[in-house]
């Protein structure tokens, strides 16, 4: 199929005279079934998220590290995990069935999810009273995390874990406060991983130039766009059904049959997109790039684990933020942006906005016993 011949330039204005025939056509019927008013998604969410059972025997405590493991940032939400759970600890495998061949044919971005969920999973291993120590995938295909047992070690990320979120709506543009940023910029790293902060006008403009070029060389093309149509629930009903994807409402975009959001997306022009992105970078307070000196597993699992702790730690701040990855993601974009932010010979690997903004809906995850050997 040439989704391209399929995309109607539609803008947003024909969109919702157009969504308002859909509704009329599609009848009650449609409604009943789609927004099924009896499928609770908050509850699910709250299911998935809920607090840590901390006083229990260690096969239920391992259970409960895998869950809040999960609650971890992932590309398009497609949470390219697999845990083993061993007579010593646990493994995170990928599970390259999940993989996005298109936006991340490296699976690049697949090991920097696996890192988000490990670092989830040390901080909640260490509340619930074990000592981690991780094997990186240098020699394997795996990451191994040896647990002995310890005192509960409470750490303010822990409680933070089920409320981080990528909250993809504008930021209120104000500035952080002082203190708090400069807690952020003295953030733990890893070895060999570094953050770098954009905070002044100049900066950032340029890096909204790389946003918006990033934009329209995704936007416009189609295997782009299939691969995340691919991956968006439209609505509650095909959210609920897989447990996975990025549903459009926590995108701050309304539930619609999934016919017209594929339409709808199909039909979104690259600047549209382009500038969209544009407007939410300049809403925010400033942008922060993850950056690492080399290119193998073990180093896009240690940036997974520098990002969830930014976000993690941004959240006990109550700072929302948000990828914009375009510029790293589009391979011809990805050393000319490393050499106009001034990143040296380190590789930019994730591109983070963050700012003050309202909490948006939360996104699903699977269930445990889903994601277990
Ligand atoms: C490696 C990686 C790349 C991501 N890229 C993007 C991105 O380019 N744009 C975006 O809006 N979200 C991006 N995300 C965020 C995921 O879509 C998000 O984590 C996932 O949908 C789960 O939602 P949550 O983080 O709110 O729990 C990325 C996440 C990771 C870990």
């Amino acid at each position: 199929m040439n989704a391209n011949k399929d995309r109607l330039n539609l803008s947003r204005r024909d969109f919702i005279k157009l969504l308002g025939v859909a509704g009329a056509a599609a009848g009650g019927g449609f409604l009943l079934d789609t927004y099924a008013p009896w499928v609770d998604y908050e509850k699910q969410t709250a299911a998935i998220s809920k607090p840590f059972l901390q006083n229990t025997a260690k096969p239920a405590q391992i259970l409960e590290m895998v869950r809040y493991a999960t609650l971890a940032a992932n590309g398009h939400n497609t949470q390219p995990w697999k845990f083993a759970v061993k007579e010593d600890g646990i493994e995170i495998h990928p599970d390259y069935s999940r993989n996005l061949p298109v936006v991340d044919p490296n699976d690049r971005e697949l090991w920097i999810s696996l890192g988000c969920a490990l670092e989830n999973l040390l901080v909640s291993a260490y509340a619930a009273g074990y000592i981690p120590e991780v094997t990186y995938p240098d020699e394997s295909d795996f990451i191994h995390i040896r647990l002995s047992n310890d005192t509960p070690q409470k750490n303010p990320l822990f409680d933070a874990i089920p409320v981080r979120q990528n909250t993809r709506s504008e930021f209120d543009g104000q500035a952080i406060k002082k203190n708090d940023l400069d807690l952020v910029q003295g953030l733990p790293l890893e070895p060999g991983v570094k953050l770098h902060f954009v905070t002044n006008p100049t900066d950032l403009e340029k890096v909204e130039d790389y946003v918006y070029q990033g934009n329209l060389n995704q936007y416009a093309d189609d295997a782009f766009i299939d691969e995340l149509i691919y991956w968006l629930r439209f609505n509650k009903k095909e959210a609920l059904a897989t447990n996975d994807g990025l549903y459009s409402v926590c995108s701050g975009n309304p539930a619609v049959p999934d016919w017209l959001g594929r339409l709808f997306v199909a039909s979104t022009k690259p600047e549209q997109q382009a500038d969209l992105d544009a407007k939410k970078l300049r809403s925010s307070a400033g942008a922060v790039v993850i950056a690492s000196e080399l290119e193998n597993k073990s180093a896009w699992v240690r940036t997974g684990q520098v990002y969830e702790r930014l976000a993690l730690t941004l959240t006990t701040l109550d700072i929302k933020s948000a990828f914009l990855n375009q510029p790293i993601e589009v391979t011809d974009l990805r050393s000319q942006f490393q050499n106009a932010i001034g990143l040296g010979t380190a590789l930019p690997q994730l591109l983070v906005r963050f700012g003050y903004a309202e909490t948006m809906p939360r996104s699903l995850r699977r269930p445990v016993e889903q994601v277990l050997f």
